[in-house]
């Protein structure tokens, strides 16, 4: 039985003050919930402030992005080992904003996903296709390319670990999510491409899928109850104490539903 996942992604938001009393809050909602598991990506600044912040709660943290190599020079990048040494136990890879706005590539999101998993960080790997994708008839072509070539060179044995979030470019931040129709066929594409990928059914099975994109707490409920949704990678309603805790209370509702 996979246990959903509430992931929250804090984008390039926050300052020291605010992100102390988010977190707090968000602490002291979700306290009993811990039938799910529940992650935070703060942006780098705050990743030591929310560590400890977080500390004795079953709250993980992540961060929302990670160079591939190990340590030198390369000015302004962060290695999956300082990673580890601030206390991040996943890291988001390959977000559609950065595939876009900083020009990552397949190729660079793979070397992303290695050096995390060689440095014990569980990936969150991001997927999804665009509205002129989508319009084309061409989403399973994209997320059939993405996925294979993000996860080349992946061991079996670490593939069940890794995190996968389905997020259609055009419901992201936009207000209007995918409808669970096209979010459940999507996860269910996928589990089939990793079938494949993998040498057994069972690594498709335990791999967890989320869905990113305008998800808040009036559609989680339909979303989240999907065959293989098993959880919500969120921005914009991961930056406010209500909408993040009732999105949690929700999942943890499901996730019984589901048990
Ligand atoms: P959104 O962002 O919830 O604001 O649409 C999701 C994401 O980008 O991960």
């Amino acid at each position: 039985m996979r246990k959903l996942f509430i992931a929250a992604n804090w984008k390039m938001n926050m300052y020291h003050q605010g992100a102390v009393e988010l977190i707090r809050g968000i602490i002291e909602r979700t306290r009993l919930l811990n039938s799910i598991d529940i992650m935070v990506a703060p942006p780098f600044t705050l990743l030591e402030t929310i560590k400890s912040e977080i500390q004795n709660t079953h709250i993980q943290l992540g961060s929302q992005d990670v160079f591939f190599e190990e340590s030198g020079a390369y000015t302004g990048e962060i290695s999956p080992g300082m990673l580890l040494d601030v206390g991040c136990t996943h890291v988001i890879i390959g977000h559609s904003e950065r595939r876009q706005y900083f020009h990552e590539t397949d190729e660079i999101i793979n070397k992303k996903a290695l050096a995390a998993l060689k440095n014990h960080l569980v990936p969150i790997l991001c997927v999804g296709e665009t509205w002129e994708e989508r319009k084309q008839g061409k989403t399973f072509l994209i997320l059939n390319r993405q996925i294979l070539f993000d996860l080349q060179g992946i061991d079996n044995e670490k593939l069940s670990s890794i995190v996968i979030a389905y997020e259609p470019v055009w419901a992201i931040g936009t207000g209007k999510s995918a409808t669970k129709e096209q979010i459940q066929e999507a996860h269910s594409y996928l589990r089939e491409v990793i079938k494949e990928f993998a040498s057994s059914p069972e690594i498709a099975y335990q791999l967890r899928i989320l869905y990113g994109g305008s998800m808040n707490p009036k559609n989680a409920q339909e979303i989240l109850s999907q065959k293989d949704v098993d959880g919500g990678l969120i921005g914009g309603a991961s930056l406010n104490i209500d909408s993040f805790s009732s999105l949690v209370q929700i999942a943890e509702n499901v996730q019984k539903m589901k048990e």
